[in-house]
């Protein structure tokens, strides 16, 4: 049996076997059927990014990105759903499996869609997929079957706390998240999850979805873009540009530290701001942990924040895994016997 971790988020695609990580752009779009599709394929490409879903060729994350003449990406959940998650999970499972062998996936939806679309993703998920993984940079390809037997679907950050309170066998090892009450604000590409775990449960009073992901921030930068080069820039490729600070269009580069940071820092505030007001009751609250790719990006704008003690996001790890390591790791502790 092989347990794996699934986090297909709407900026990033993450999964785990517990050895390797998958993690791309969530972007799908047409493989190209030209003579010079070998030539062409950077070779670098990973294994799983060209894969045949269904009878139907695709190209996966950066590979979509910059190969594909029609992409398709979305920041809207029903759509995401029924259109891109499966061949963006299968793109993620495929590369990390045995072919035939059974696969137990754990994997997470946002506060929000939790109720709405559970049934929907396990009955997605759970099936016997058959897929053909074309190999990077060449016309060869190899059909696996990635044949999953059951699913679990949990709230979103509760990924983040499995992977702090649990280790790689599945058992507890920092007992403060299983006694304590944690608050989780786990940002995102779309979406910040808030949540609170008291003693591990679930507290439905304290949790919530909000629209403010990093997109949001995204959306002010290319607007103000827009507004001075007259181009209309996808958000998905902004991530470059927002890390260096700058861009180059139409061969004029553009400083946008400035834009950025301020971009940022309203983003953190507002946040924080709704953190302080969901969990006014609940001064009772032990500590809170800040996650997400977006989490990691926004903490030291929010941390002064914030009321209460903050976990501090150690800087040595990509902050976008935290929750798929602990679906792994939760896989793993109900799984393993
Ligand atoms: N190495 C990195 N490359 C790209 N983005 C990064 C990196 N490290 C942190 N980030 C930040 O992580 C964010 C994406 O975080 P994450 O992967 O947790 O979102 P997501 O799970 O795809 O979105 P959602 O939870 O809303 O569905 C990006 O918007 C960016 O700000
Ligand atoms: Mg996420």
């Amino acid at each position: 049996m092989q347990v794996i971790g699934l986090d297909v988020g709407f900026g990033f695609t993450k999964a785990t076997n517990g050895r390797e990580y998958q993690v791309f752009k969530s972007v799908v779009g047409e493989a190209a059927e030209t003579q010079f599709n070998d030539q062409l394929l950077p070779a670098k490409a990973t294994l799983g990014r060209h894969i045949e879903v269904g009878g139907e060729a695709n190209y996966v994350g950066e590979l979509a990105e910059q190969q594909s003449r029609g992409r398709g990406f979305t920041l809207d959940p029903a759509q995401f759903i029924s259109k891109f998650a499966r061949v963006l999970s299968l793109s993620g499972v495929a590369p990390l499996i045995d072919s035939n062998q059974p696969v137990r996936i754990v994997t997470g939806l946002p506060i929000s869609f939790f109720r709405k679309h559970k049934d929907q993703l396990t009955q997605m998920l759970q099936q016997r997929h058959v897929v053909k993984l074309f190999k990077p940079g060449s016309p060869e390809w190899e059909e696996r079957v990635v044949n999953v037997e059951r699913v679990r679907v949990i709230p979103q950050p509760f990924g983040s706390l499995f992977n702090l309170m649990l280790n790689d066998l599945g058992k507890v090892t920092s007992q403060r998240f299983v006694t304590e009450k944690i608050g989780v604000i786990d940002v995102g590409f779309r979406t910040a999850d808030f949540t609170i775990s008291d003693k591990t449960k679930y507290a439905e009073r304290g949790s919530l979805s909000t629209d403010a992901g990093i997109s949001l921030a995204f959306t002010a930068i290319a607007s103000a873009l827009q507004q001075q080069s007259g181009v209309n820039i996808e958000l998905y490729r902004l991530y470059e540009a927002v890390n260096k600070g700058t861009i180059k269009i139409r061969g004029k580069r553009y400083d946008i530290s400035a834009m950025v940071r301020q971009a940022f820092q309203s983003l953190a505030a507002k946040i924080a701001a709704e953190a302080n007001r969901l969990w006014a009751d609940d001064w009772d609250i032990d500590a809170i942990v800040i996650t997400g790719g977006g989490g990691a990006v926004l903490a030291p704008h929010m941390q002064p924040l914030l009321e209460g003690e903050v976990i501090p996001v150690p800087a040595d790890q990509d902050a976008r895994l935290n929750n798929v390591g602990g679906y792994w790791k939760y896989g793993m502790h109900v799984w393993s016997t």
